[in-house]
């Protein structure tokens, strides 16, 4: 099992090391366009091995995708993270470039890989794999919803003064200002969370995780790495493990939630063929407004993208 990084910044190359630390493959490479990063940052976690008592070997490269053939999972963290004052969209000029030829080279190495993207602005980076890689939808899909969730959840575990573990939680729509938390279906060791905390406090967590991620970049200057990180190694995990789990996904939509051809953040089944279904949500009016909502500004970013020709 190998599973190929593209990206060795912040969040690739935090992605690779829990991906190496859960053994979750026999072989990560790491690659990126910078001269000697990915070798020194593999060769640094391959050293953790004999401490932390993992087999998975670490492998560099820059820029040589024959190393990456052969890889089952691809995830592609490269592109430029978001500075202050900098919103997601601005970036998708520049991510494009990038993300269209990364995934070029995988699909040439790898065709059978299942490839989860990172990169942002997510949603619209993700519909970029998708057409440069011609490939099935169940195979091209982004990581958003496991750490936009995962944000709410730690807010929450912070206020109710509980573990993190026992709060369960869902969130769809895009990665973006506009992305809808569900308290209807967030539960904290199966106590609907509602009857735990009041609104006024329940609104301000869901308002603070919208903006999680301008949060940290306004803390440090650059975007997150740990959590999203995390994040994408567990959707690693779910498919080489061939988990079924159920993790809000950035998926491609053909009529689910009365929506088409856009790629959203909805409740997926992730498993050994990548995307095995969509699960749809009986949601209230309300709920579908707002996904509506964020699917119209994902919409318009996807017409950015369509309208620069940047995938042929
Ligand atoms: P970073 O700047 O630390 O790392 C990006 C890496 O990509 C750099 O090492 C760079 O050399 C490399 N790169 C650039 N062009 C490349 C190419 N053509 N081929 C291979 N490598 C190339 O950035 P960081 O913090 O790791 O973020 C990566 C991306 O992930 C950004 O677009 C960021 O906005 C996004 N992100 C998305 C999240 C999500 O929830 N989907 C969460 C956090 C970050
Ligand atoms: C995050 O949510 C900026 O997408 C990045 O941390």
């Amino acid at each position: 099992m190998k599973v190929t990084v593209v990206g060795a910044g912040n969040v690739g190359a935090t992605c690779a090391n829990v991906i190496a630390h859960k053994e979750l493959a026999n072989e990560v490479v790491l690659l990126d366009i910078k001269e000697g990063v990915a070798e020194g940052k593999s060769l640094d976690m391959w050293q953790t091995a004999p401490i932390n008592l993992y087999d998975t070997r670490t492998v560099g490269s820059t820029n040589d995708y024959s190393k990456t053939a052969g890889s089952e999972v691809v995830v592609i963290t490269s592109g430029l993270p978001r500075k202050p004052g900098m919103s997601r969209d601005d970036l998708i000029a520049t991510n494009a470039g990038i993300v269209k030829s990364v995934t070029e080279n995988i699909i040439k190495h790898s065709p059978d890989a299942i490839i989860i993207v990172v990169s942002n602005p997510l949603d619209v980076m993700t519909y970029c794999a998708y057409l440069t890689a011609k490939v099935d939808s169940s195979k091209v899909f982004g990581m958003a919803g496991i750490l936009d969730t995962a944000r709410y959840r730690a807010f929450l575990a912070e206020a109710l003064n509980c573990s993190p573990k026992d709060i369960q939680a869902v969130l769809m729509g895009g990665h973006g200002d506009t992305m809808v938390p569900l308290p209807r279906y967030t539960t904290v060791g199966g106590i609907p969370v509602t009857e735990l905390i009041d609104d006024e406090k329940l609104n301000a967590i869901v308002e603070r995780t919208k903006k999680g991620g301008g949060e940290l970049v306004n803390l440090m200057g650059t975007s997150a790495w740990y959590a999203p990180g995390a994040a994408a190694a567990q959707m690693v995990e779910a498919i080489v493990r061939d988990q079924k789990r159920i993790f809000p996904c950035c998926a491609w939509l053909s009529g689910e939630y009365g929506l088409d051809k856009i790629y959203l953040g909805v409740p997926v089944k992730l498993g050994k063929n990548g995307i095995e279904e969509i699960i749809e949500l009986k949601l209230n009016d309300d709920e579908k407004a707002l996904l509506n909502q964020s699917a119209e500004a994902v919409r318009e970013v996807m017409g950015v993208l369509d309208n620069m020709k940047t995938p042929a």
